[in-house]
């Protein structure tokens, strides 16, 4: 909406800044401005200016600068629109309605809201009424507390035209429900009737908390699972997300919102304390989607199913925001068990175990480079040089300059490694993809001497057989020093990095606790430990840092000296290795002795010559 110059400007003058910013910063008159504490960053001697002469702020601490209508859209995560609304309204001033037609549209949009409103309370009555018990119960069945059900205002539609007769007869005029889709017209000339028949209802709601349409749910077999409103004059799909109204100010807080696929899972993560989910509308992510996100965070995390649908809509994701990404505006991934979502997670493993799931999100840059090498085999000379090729049209599709130059550089960075790093090679400088202040990581298993992240295989794929028990113990060994001495993450990174964990929680254990080191170089043994128990590992903490595994190797204590741990931590992963070629040496000794063969004999000869090299007398302790 345009408004005409001079409304905005009443709205300045009967507003001072310091009025609006006054509420959320404690100001101080100093002179003819106003000083406070930022509100952009955490900071302890004030550096946040305001003067209404001027009609703006200044933070000098962040160079963030703006109006009275800037401020509220950055503080509470408003549009402009949004924020002009409600300053106009506390100025008490009518919002312009620039002709009769455009008053006529409003008037009819606050009628069909009052018609969505109608329906979305006669949906959460008839969930307690007689006629909604199986509803209820089959939301209580689904874990869900009378609380949330309140919160996000779910109801019960019945069947037959109870919606139309109820609401008709308490005044709601039939055309507005036929327009918001309440109720469905009669096909020729046969009568209209209610749209959502014996369902369970989840209004969505419009940015400010407003019902607008809804998703009903069959409760046993049928179809479709979700019946959906379709798009109607209050509800565009492509730019909306369910629960953003709720989720908008515990994002904006958390600098975070999670995405996820469906309604159950918003409401099952919220009710497991992660208030600041939304879902799009049963449709891939739209453009105007990710702008809403990007309002809400920098970096919003989407949960995918980790099955191959899961995957291939995460690819779809990547794909759709690469070409919006602006400098700090990108997207993670969080890769969920295959098979699962995060409803399933926070009501059978909790809390904790979703937090570990996020922690593990990889970043949009890894889960392009992991489809770029997928798609493109790098095993012959040619071939590398059409991954280098696709890997440039990748970053050409990215709109900003700036973010298209650090990806093309990124992925020279990565292929570079790629390239150099023949299988076996240990030690080097990490370029992984933590940037900025971070260090750099690769979380996954090794494969063809690429690097990927976790983003190729969740779970990563293993070897099958069951390792033996000495290998176990070697590592939790190396886990074990690591946490006793993060300040070893440099020299370790790279080759803790690239094992395959055979127990699945500890590999989690592993690739949680190289997240946490890399991206706060400071952390200390204590505050690792704090990290982690908090996000779900207390259990596997207490199995590992204990006199067991201190026995078996006093270096890793945490009183040990750092060189100390640095060399156990050299010698076991050295056993490890060993161990590994060891198996390897037995697998061509059979293969030799059952396909006899040139290859066969120079692979056999080849391992030999490295597990045993001539005069090496080191042994097995472990
Ligand atoms: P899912 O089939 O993954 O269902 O659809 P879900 O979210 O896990 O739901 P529950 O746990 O079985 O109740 C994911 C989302 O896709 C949309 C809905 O938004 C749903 O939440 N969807 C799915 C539809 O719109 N219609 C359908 O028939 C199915
Ligand atoms: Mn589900």
């Amino acid at each position: 909406m345009a408004f005409p110059p001079n409304f905005l400007d009443d709205i300045r003058t009967r507003l001072p800044v310091s009025s609006g910013v006054g509420r959320r910063v404690r100001l101080i008159k100093r002179g003819r401005e106003y000083v406070g504490l930022s509100p952009f960053s955490n900071e302890k001697t004030p550096s946040f200016t305001v003067n209404d002469e001027k009609g703006f702020y200044h933070c000098f601490s962040t160079q963030e600068h703006g109006d009275i209508f800037s401020f509220l859209m950055k503080t509470q995560n408003l549009s402009f629109v949004e924020a002009v609304e409600r300053l106009a309204e506390e100025a008490g001033l009518e919002m312009p309605r620039a002709t009769p037609q455009e008053a006529a549209e409003a008037a009819r949009e606050t009628k069909l809201r009052e018609a969505a409103e109608a329906g979305c309370s006669f949906f959460e009555q008839m969930l307690h009424a007689p006629d909604g018990s199986h509803a209820l119960e089959y939301l209580r069945n689904r874990g869900l507390s009378d609380a949330t059900i309140k919160r996000f205002r779910l109801g019960y539609a019945p069947n037959g035209n109870q919606l139309k007769t109820k609401l008709t007869a308490r005044g709601v005029k039939e055309d507005l429900l036929l327009d918001v889709r309440l109720v469905s017209p009669g096909k020729e000339g046969r009568e209209s009737f209610d749209f959502f028949r014996d369902r369970v209802m989840f209004p969505i709601l419009d940015m400010r908390g407003r019902p607008v349409a809804f998703g009903g749910r069959v409760m046993g077999e049928g179809e479709p699972k979700y019946l959906n409103s379709p798009d109607t004059p209050l509800f565009h799909k492509g730019q909306m997300l369910y629960n953003f109204s709720l989720a908008r100010a515990a994002a904006g807080d958390k600098r975070e919102v999670i995405v996820a696929e469906g309604y159950m899972d918003v409401i099952g993560l919220s009710q497991a304390g992660f208030t600041h989910a939304v879902a799009p509308l049963g449709t891939a992510m739209t453009e105007g989607q990710l702008a809403i996100l990007w309002r809400l965070a920098p970096e919003p995390i989407l949960c995918f199913d980790g099955d191959r649908a899961g995957r291939a809509a995460a690819l779809r994701a990547a794909e759709r925001a690469l070409p919006l990404l602006k400098p700090g505006l990108s997207l993670r991934f969080a890769m969920m068990p295959a098979g699962k979502d995060p409803d399933d997670i926070c009501r059978r493993e909790g809390a904790e175990a979703m937090q570990a799931v996020l922690a593990a999100a990889v970043p949009l840059s890894e889960v392009v480079w992991q489809q770029l090498l997928a798609q493109n085999p790098a095993d012959t000379p040619e071939r590398r040089a059409g991954l280098e090729r696709a890997a440039q049209a990748k970053a050409g599709v990215i709109g900003d300059e700036s973010v298209q130059a650090q990806y093309r550089q990124h992925f020279r960075n990565r292929l570079f490694e790629l390239f150099r790093a023949p299988r076996a090679a240990s030690g080097g400088q990490g370029g992984g993809f933590a940037g900025g202040k971070g260090r750099g990581f690769r979380p996954g298993p090794g494969q063809k001497g690429a690097t990927p992240g976790r983003f190729a295989g969740f779970p990563p794929p293993r070897a099958s057989g069951d390792p033996d028990n000495a290998r176990k113990v070697r590592e939790r060994i190396l886990l074990a020093t690591l946490l006793t001495h993060p300040d070893i993450f440099d020299h370790v990174e790279e080759r803790l990095g690239r094992l395959d964990f055979a127990d699945s929680r500890l590999d989690l254990l592993r690739q949680t606790a190289l997240i946490h080191v890399a991206q706060d170089p400071e952390l200390d043994f204590g505050g690792l430990q704090a990290h982690l128990a908090n996000t779900g590992f207390a259990a596997e903490l207490e199995t590992l840092l204990n006199s067991t595994t201190y026995v078996h190797a006093g270096f890793a204590r945490p009183t040990a000296p750092k060189e100390q741990a640095i060399s156990g931590w050299d010698h076991t992963f050295a056993l490890c290795q060993r161990a590994d070629l060891e198996a390897d040496l037995k697998r061509a000794e059979l293969e030799l002795a059952e396909n006899p063969s040139e290859h066969a004999l120079a692979v056999f000869e080849a391992l030999q010559r490295q597990v045993r090299p001539p005069g090496d007398e080191d042994s097995d302790e472990l």
